[in-house]
């Protein structure tokens, strides 16, 4: 179905660059090409917008955005997923109470750019997890009630309950009732929605809008034909009234005072493809993953339950992610993510059927077996002291040999997924040391003695 959509920025950008205009202003480059793209690559000039105080075209862009997914309202990020994160926790600050430490309450599988977030807006985080057992760093689904007893315990401190869905892995959180506990409790439910900017636009939507959710980031450049670095801040209508009034505040706050004006050209040009006719492109697509999926499984292989667009395979016992990414390569194909137990791969409706068949021609038949796994450790060590203290604390980089009994000063993650074992502030212990063995960490930043 076609809507009609207008492109302010694309088109103003277009003019811009066709009109030989002396350009006596930044970039350096001058529009002269030196990539491809620089005609189009332009700074604040005259009748073009500001992304922070925006009132033009950007402003209607981001309009037209919020019309799509039906938000109260949409604002563009051109620094990704990572800014909003940082936007969004601040927002959440300004619930906090009088005289106490604001607490997030997280699912452990959070992206780095959360603990960066706690860093600099210094907050204490009451972590969520799956069970005793983990299935994959990746994933932490968390039950509804488990949130609702924390809240309950904590009432007067918590601003925000976080959650990452859907997961590196595609795995997606249970928004519609996480939201029901944080609203009858009193708070907010954050959603990172990195990998998920698509759910809005599903016959039914999965979208953490559309589920009850108060804010969430879409990485918009993951899963729709955005460059790289464009992503959204959503803010729902349940959400405190302020987020609205103070979003583009946290934004800027966040962002380079020079934001891309490549990147927000693609979102621009994004809300004209998604309104028209993607809807009916993504279900097409949809529909091919699962009969690649039956193929894959026909085969030998298992295939993990995952949001629409993610195809998410179980690595074979035995087996190493590397040998079958090398293997991949020979028939030209490259995943997402693969780690020990995991090959994962995105797709969106600028895949051809080719490109799934390829994957299925590559894997070929699975001759090796599943046996039951062991299952992983839950890292939950004590936090020694907050992570803020610990990101400021003096350096020491240690073999993970070493590395037992001290203190973890950044994240230690492999990226992607960038998912942190070890939190900053927290006691090294044997838990931990078993999962930097089983992902292949080497060395670790650690608080000097
Ligand atoms: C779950 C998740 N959240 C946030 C981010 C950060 O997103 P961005 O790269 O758009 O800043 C990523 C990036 O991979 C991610 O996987």
């Amino acid at each position: 179905m076609k809507q009609k959509i207008t492109t302010p920025i694309a088109d103003f950008v277009k003019t811009y660059a066709e009109s030989n205009t002396c350009r006596l202003h930044m970039p350096g480059h001058k529009g002269k090409t030196f990539l491809g793209c620089e005609a189009f690559d332009i700074t604040e000039i005259h009748g073009g917008d500001s992304l922070y105080e925006a009132d033009g075209i950007i402003a209607e862009s981001e309009r037209n955005a919020t019309e799509l997914f039906g938000t109260v309202r949409t604002l563009f990020s051109t620094e990704g997923s990572s800014q909003c994160i940082r936007a969004m926790l601040y927002l959440a600050m300004l619930r906090k109470k009088e005289g106490k430490r604001p607490v997030v309450v997280a699912a452990r599988n959070v992206h780095k750019a959360f603990i960066y977030a706690a860093t600099l807006l210094d907050f204490d985080v009451i972590w969520l997890w799956t069970g005793e057992n983990a299935e994959s760093l990746c994933s932490c689904y968390v039950s509804p009630a488990t949130v609702e007893q924390v809240l309950k315990k904590n009432k007067d401190s918590v601003v925000a309950v976080y959650v990452t869905s859907p997961d590196y892995l595609g795995g997606q959180a249970d928004i519609k009732e996480l939201a029901e506990v944080c609203h009858r409790n009193g708070t907010i439910l954050a959603v990172d929605n990195a990998h998920g900017a698509y759910l809005h636009f599903l016959e039914s939507s999965q979208h953490p809008m559309d589920l009850g959710a108060d804010i969430c980031c879409d990485s918009a450049h993951k899963t729709l034909p955005v460059l790289t670095g464009g992503a959204y801040l959503h803010i729902s209508k349940n959400a405190p009234k302020v987020f609205v009034e103070q979003a583009k505040y946290a934004m800027g706050l966040f962002g380079s005072t020079s934001p891309s004006y490549l990147i927000m050209t693609s979102l621009d040009l994004c809300n004209q493809y998604l309104a028209d006719g993607y809807r009916e492109r993504l279900q097409r697509t949809i529909d091919l993953k699962k009969i690649c999926a039956r193929q894959l499984e026909k085969a030998g292989w298992r295939v993990r339950k995952s949001d629409p667009l993610k195809l998410t395979i179980e690595i074979p016992s035995g087996v190493s992610n590397c040998e079958l990414t090398e293997k991949l390569r020979k028939y030209d194909v490259e995943c997402e993510y693969a780690d020990p137990d995991f090959l994962v791969f995105m797709l969106t409706p600028e895949n051809t059927e080719d490109d799934l068949q390829q994957i299925v021609l590559a894997l070929g038949e699975n001759q090796d077996s599943y046996q039951v796994k062991e299952q992983l450790p839950v890292a939950r060590t004590t936090q020694m002291i907050t992570i803020r203290e610990a990101m400021f604390a003096a350096p020491e980089a240690v073999s993970v040999k070493q590395a037992l009994g001290r203190i973890c000063r950044v994240p230690t993650v492999s990226c992607p997924p960038a998912i942190p074992i070890a939190v900053p502030g927290e006691l090294i212990d044997e838990s931990i040391l078993k999962l930097f063995e089983y992902y292949g960490i080497e060395e670790v930043d650690v608080v000097r003695l």
